[in-house]
């Protein structure tokens, strides 16, 4: 048991639509239901959201840092730009798993680099929706982990 936020970040309400050949054709509804059976599954409790802006983003973390045990973010483009972003993660100290649909290793340079990953407890890149759902399996793993100090 356990409580783990779930955030999508900017343009991952466009999947579906959306470079077919990096994100594949499901929608985020598609994903959300997948990532709330998994989670159901694990005995997690959910929180889930998707947001365009960096703001945002950062609010919400802030809002729910006393409630989230793990904290799963993918963020989009702001994985690449957000100092802001990992400020907020080291500042609330909820244990991070960073998730992307695609390898970011894979594609254009600029994707390598990630602000993020700095404050994370890892990262699952490039399997798609299965990205998500293995990164509900971390967190479960680090929660059982957690009960046994
Ligand atoms: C992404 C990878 C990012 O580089 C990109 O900007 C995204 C999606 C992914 O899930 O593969 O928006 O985070």
């Amino acid at each position: 048991m356990g409580n783990v936020l779930l955030i999508h970040g900017p343009n991952l309400h466009l999947l579906g639509i959306r470079e077919e050949e990096h994100y594949g054709r499901e929608t985020l509804k598609d994903i959300d239901r997948a990532i709330q059976r998994v989670a159901g599954e694990l005995g997690l409790s959910l929180k889930l959201f998707q947001f365009n802006s960096e703001g945002e983003i950062i609010d919400c973390i802030t809002k729910e840092k006393d409630w989230a045990d793990v904290l799963i973010v993918n963020p989009g483009a702001y994985t690449h730009t957000s100092i802001a972003i990992m400020d907020c993660v080291k500042a609330c100290k909820i244990p991070t798993i960073e998730v992307h649909l695609s390898n970011i290793y894979k594609r254009e340079d600029f994707r390598r680099v990630s602000y993020i990953s700095r404050e994370a407890v890892g990262v699952i890149s490039g399997f798609g929706k299965t990205s998500y759902l293995l990164a509900l399996h971390a967190a479960s793993f680090i929660l059982k982990e957690k009960e046994k100090v």
